[in-house]
Formats: structure tokens, sequence, C-alpha cells
């Protein structure tokens, strides 16, 4: 059932947290990369809400700054009232005839599909509740339902009775109502209760009063509707996280040797036959093509890498484009600004930064290449590095194609090695090298016969 009204959402996220222990406001720690409460909001506008409305407490200007990329509507809860009073103060600013949804900054996990069920269940002009069956469903409020199975109320933990602590269906505080309904209710709720707060859930008693119909919508999973509070709860949900991204790629094909040991903080798109082994991280948003293989302990961050490049293990790529057939690693770090073209080699202990190597060049051993434009099938020595930092400026090094680098060659930037080149190992290069042309700056070799080795001082 779809329900053609506007909607708007509105999330509760004036709790302070205290048992983060932390200075941080409790929505602005993260869940894979992203604020708890942006997870909140990036599912309100994936529902299509017209407006969403924060409210907000003492910590407000930092949650304001942490989500200024968000077009939202910010009410203050300046004292913590109760639940009814938070929503009270986002009111004002939704029209009556919009549809009110109401989230959690805490409650990070709730999907879209569950949301939907939820607003679908007040078929427009219906109280629809959110609950779950728990097996320990302490500390929430409880559904209490007559015999005919019609909501009746909810009771909260503390004013219940020994026989409604017995009911394991519990209300998880989302709800969705139309908002001139829910403005009517909220002004009649008062605080003559064990915690002397106004309940946002007595208007389920007023909304039986008034002879509203109550549904109710369940979601998929427990770890939905489970709020942060602690840095425990925080681990457990964003494990629970990142099994569910897991599985929607393993789903998609991808083969993931150990779901529990592999996290997106982003967005991962994968051809047909990727595999990661284990201990992966991906970060920002990671592109592998067909066939490509990560091999364990990698770290992959707004990188694209071509088909059937395989990236061995411990290798951290960060802000880089790779071709085709490539091989990187074990032990290579790219970082920002590397761009590799096809059958590109870059073997262990070797950094690459801000430097474009073109088809078919190599790179194997504990080298060092920073704003560097290399042609193709070039062959770089052990240990060569490029000089391109004087202590206050960069320079370039332009390497041309076919070039060969001997090992431990120093390339001293501004600096420009022709085609064809090829480069003694052990050199120090500081001026231009010509084309198809050895070229070599090492002291001669020397041996000196009558040189004796030091031997030993007898009182030592
Ligand atoms: C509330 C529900 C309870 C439900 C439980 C689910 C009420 C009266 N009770 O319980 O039925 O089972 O949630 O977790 O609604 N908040 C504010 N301002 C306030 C009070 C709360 O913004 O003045 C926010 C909190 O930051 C939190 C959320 O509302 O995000 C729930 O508050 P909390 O105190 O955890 O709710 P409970 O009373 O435990
Ligand atoms: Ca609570």
């Amino acid at each position: 059932m779809f329900v053609n009204l506007p909607l708007s959402v509105v999330v509760l996220a004036a709790g302070q947290g205290t048992r983060m222990k932390s200075i941080l406001p409790k929505v602005l720690h993260c869940i894979a990369g992203r604020p708890l409460v942006e997870h909140v909001i990036t599912d309100a506008l994936e529902l299509g809400a017209a407006d969403i409305h924060i409210v907000f407490g003492h910590e407000g200007e930092q949650v304001q700054k942490a989500l200024s990329a968000y077009d939202l509507n910010w009410a203050e809860q300046t004292e913590r009232l109760g639940t009814g009073h938070a929503v009270e103060q986002a009111l004002p600013t939704i029209p009556d005839d919009h549809l009110v949804l109401l989230l959690y900054g805490d409650v990070p996990l709730i999907t879209v599909q569950t949301l939907q069920r939820l607003v679908a269940a007040t078929a427009g002009d219906t109280l629809a509740l959110l609950t779950a069956k728990l097996t320990d469903p302490t500390g929430y409020g409880r559904i209490v339902r007559d015999t005919a199975g019609k909501v009746q109320c909810i009771v909260e933990q503390k004013d219940a009775s020994t026989e409604q602590l017995a009911i394991d269906e519990i209300n998880t505080g989302m709800l969705a109502v139309k908002a001139d309904m829910l403005k009517k209710w909220i002004a009649r709720l008062d605080n003559n209760n064990a915690q002397k707060e106004y309940y946002l859930t007595d208007i389920v008693g007023f909304a039986v009063a008034d002879g509203v119909a109550i549904n109710t919508a369940n979601p998929d999973e427990i770890c939905e509707i489970e709020g942060v509070n602690n840095k425990r709860q925080l681990a457990e949900l964003e494990r629970a996280f990142q099994l569910r991204q897991a599985r929607q790629l393993m789903d998609d094909g991808l083969t993931l040797r150990d779901p529990a040991r592999f996290d997106v903080r982003g967005e991962l798109m994968i051809g047909r036959d990727v595999e990661i082994d284990i201990n992966v991280l991906i970060e920002g948003r990671v592109e592998l093509g067909d066939g490509v293989t990560v091999g364990s302990n990698v770290v992959l961050k707004n990188v694209s890498i071509g088909a059937n490049t395989h990236i061995h293990a411990n290798s951290v790529l960060e802000e880089s484009v790779i071709g085709t057939q490539c091989d990187i690693g074990p032990f290579a770090r790219l970082r920002p600004q590397t761009n590799l073209a096809n059958n590109v080699k870059v073997g262990n202990f070797v950094e690459i930064k801000k430097s474009d190597i073109a088809e078919g060049s190599k790179i194997n051993h504990l080298s060092y290449m920073g704003d560097t434009t290399m042609g193709t099938n070039v062959n770089v020595g052990a240990g060569t590095i490029t000089c391109n930092y004087d202590g206050a400026n960069k320079y370039q090094t332009i390497i041309g194609d076919n070039v060969f680098i001997g090992s431990d060659t120093q390339l001293i930037a501004p600096v420009v090695v022709a085609d064809g080149a090829t480069i003694g190992a052990g050199s120090t290069i500081t001026r231009d090298t010509p084309a198809e042309t050895l070229t070599l700056s090492r002291v001669k070799q020397v041996s000196v016969k009558s040189w004796k080795r030091p031997g030993k001082t007898k009182e030592n």
C-alpha cells in the first residue's frame, strides 16, 4: 500500500550520550565511517521525505556543522522533558496534511524497506507503530493489546505492572501518523508518570479514545531497532552493519573469504569474479573491475582498479586509478593522484605519489616515484628514487619510453630521461640524459693493494 502524502521526517537527536564517555555528541559517533544520525538522514532522503527535522540538544552547533551538506530543519529542545516534548519542538514547521515519520538519531541500522512498511501501515489515516518481539524486553515500553489483539496503549517499563512486564512485544519508538492528529494529541500530553516526563507513547491511548485505528509493522532484523548508548553497542552495530553490506556484496557475486573480517566505509562497486581475502578495508568510493583479486590486509581508498589486476597483501592504495592486468604489491603504497596504465607492475616496498606510469612499465623493488611521468615499458631497478623535493619546492621527473634505470639510482628533479636511455646502477642523475645512450655517474672502482685491515690492540 502506498501512502500518497508528503512526508516529514522527525529525527530525535537531543540525547547527551553520557555513557559514550566522549566530548563528541553521541549522534556524531560513526558506523562505517558515517555519523549515526547521517545513516538515518540518508534513509529519510531515500524515502523521499519532503522535509527533515532534527531535534537537537545543547551540543547543536557541532551536529549542525557535521551535517551542513544536508538541507535540514533544526529544532532545539532546551530542556529534556521527554520524547513527547522533544517531538513537539519540531511540529510548528510541519504542515497539517503531511505524514510524520519519527526516527531516532542513535538508531542507525533501520532500513528503508522496514520504514516503507511502517509508512504503508498508516494507510494515511491511522497511527502506525513499529514494534518488535524480544526475548528480553527489559527497559522498553510494552505494547498492550486487548483480547482481540487491538493495541490499547504503550506502558513504560517504570510504569508497568508485573503482568505488563511479561509482555514481549515492545515499542521501538518509531512511528508514523498524520501531522494534524499528532499535533492534537501532543497538546494533550501530561507528565503524571514515574519519570515526570511528557511521554510520546501516551498518544496511543488518545488514538484509542478518538477511535483512530492503530496498526503495527515489524523490522526484518532486531539490529534495525537497536540504539547506541555506549561503545560496546557502537561496536556491535558496526559489525551488524558490516555483515549486512558483506551479505549484499556476496549476493551480487563477490567472493569474500571472511565476511567477519571485511569492512566497507563507503561504497564498493564490483565486476564479475572479484575475490577479496581477509582483513580488507574499503574506504570512500572503490571500483573493482572483473577478475580483480585483493590480498589480505589491503586498504583501498577512493580507487578504481581495472579488470584482472591483482593487489597483493599489505598494500595501501589511495586516490589512484589503476589499469587492467596490473600487479601491485605485496607491501606497495600508492598515494593520491597516481595513475597506472595497463600491465604495470609495482612490487614490494614501492611508494608512488602524483605520477603517471604508462603501459608495461615495472617498478619492482624498494623505490620512490613522486611527481613523475613515466613512458611505456620502462624498467626501474631496485632502490631507485626520485628526489622531487628540495626542502621548499617539488619538481617533475620525466622518463621516456623503453628506459632502463639501473638499481640504486637517484633522479634529482627537475630532470628528463629521454626515450631508450640506460642509466648505470648507482648513478646520481642531475642533468637531462640523452636518448638511446648509457649515462652513468659513478666514481671509478679502485682496489688498494697496500691496505691492511686494522687489528685489535692488546688491552681490548
Ligand atoms: C522510549 C519510549 C519507549 C521505547 C524506547 C525505545 C517513550 C516515553 N518511551 O523510551 O516506549 O521502548 O524509547 O528505545 O517515548 N529524547 C529526546 N529528548 C527527550 C527525551 C528523549 O531527544 O527529552 C530522545 C533520546 O535522545 C533518544 C530517544 O529520544 O534518542 C529515546 O529516548 P530514551 O530516553 O532512550 O527513551 P526511553 O524513555 O528509554
Ligand atoms: Ca532508551
